[in-house]
């Protein structure tokens, strides 16, 4: 059973209407879904279905026109947008189908970007910019401009950006929608390892089948609305964290652990005792 606080997206009856041409036009229909702190997921569904309307407004781009979301426990409802602004830099990284990197910076200038906006020291950002474009395996690439890297290696550094200011949660839309297929199946890595080993919740909307089967949990929408939420199983990092926890644990009771001494109840019988591993 999971608690408030392991959650980081809440979201409660959600709509959106369009209004074209003097039509309106509703494209969410009272969506309601919870996600849990480390989760890593994806959208699927039709085109039309309404997964980026969703998605935009799990990351406050956009308001809906009824309905609730809470974000890391605050809702978000009566937000000013600067206070919206706030929740977003210190929670959120985003990651599109194309990459808007900044086509006259470097890959590790496009990576320190969010943060040289912040005004934060230059240093620990191209410190942070180093190691990120790592994780992603562009640590060769770090002084090239965008027109000089390979689609694949463009999306990585929309990656390692998106990452730049440790958010709790990333929210991509079809992130590897414009990749080959081997260029698909390394950001897929990337999303599984990176899930694993920063702890970041990702949200992933996707076509990629192959992206969507390695998912621990898929949720399908159809018409606005979500039609299937399907767990695969555990997500990968609370299933490390209870791995952790187990052999921090393991390691806590070896140390106290009294020097083994025969019970009194068992008796030692030695040529019993490979019988008994399992
Ligand atoms: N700004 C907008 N104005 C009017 N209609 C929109 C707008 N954005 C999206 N829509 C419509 O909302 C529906 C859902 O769109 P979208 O969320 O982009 O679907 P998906 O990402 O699943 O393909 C579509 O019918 C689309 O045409
Ligand atoms: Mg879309």
């Amino acid at each position: 059973m999971s608690t408030d606080s392991d959650l980081i997206v809440e979201v409660d009856e959600l709509r959106k209407t369009y209004t074209q041409d003097g039509k309106d036009l509703e494209v969410l229909k009272g969506v309601t879904l919870r996600i849990e702190k480390g989760e890593m997921l994806s959208i699927v569904g039709k085109s039309g279905a309404g997964k980026s309307t969703l998605l935009h407004l799990i990351g406050t781009l956009d308001q809906p026109s009824s309905g609730r979301l809470k974000l890391n426990g605050k809702q978000t409802l009566g937000m000013t947008g600067a206070e919206l602004a706030l929740l977003r830099n210190e929670l959120i990284g985003f990651v599109f189908q194309f990459h808007h990197l900044l086509p006259e910076f470097t890959a590790i200038e496009n990576v320190m970007m969010p943060g040289v906006i912040r005004g934060l020291p230059r240093s620990a950002l191209e410190a942070t910019a180093k190691e990120l474009l790592e994780r992603v395996n562009l640590g060769h690439r770090a002084t090239h401009r965008p027109s000089e890297m390979s689609g694949g290696e463009q999306q990585r550094v929309a990656l390692a950006r998106a990452l730049s200011m440790r958010p709790k949660l990333l929210l991509a839309d079809e992130p590897t929608g414009n990749l080959d297929t081997e260029n698909s199946a390394h950001m897929n890595e990337l999303f599984t390892k990176l899930n694993r080993d920063l702890g970041t919740t990702m949200v992933i909307v996707t076509h990629n089948e192959r992206l969507a089967d390695q998912m621990p949990r898929v949720i399908t929408m159809k018409d606005g609305k979500v039609e299937k939420d399907e767990r695969k199983r555990p997500a990968i990092y609370r299933a490390d964290e209870e791995a952790l926890a187990r052999d921090a644990a393991r390691a806590d009771a070896a140390a106290k652990a009294p020097v083994i001494e025969p019970s009194i109840d068992e008796p030692e019988k030695p040529s019993e005792a490979s019988e008994e591993q399992p």
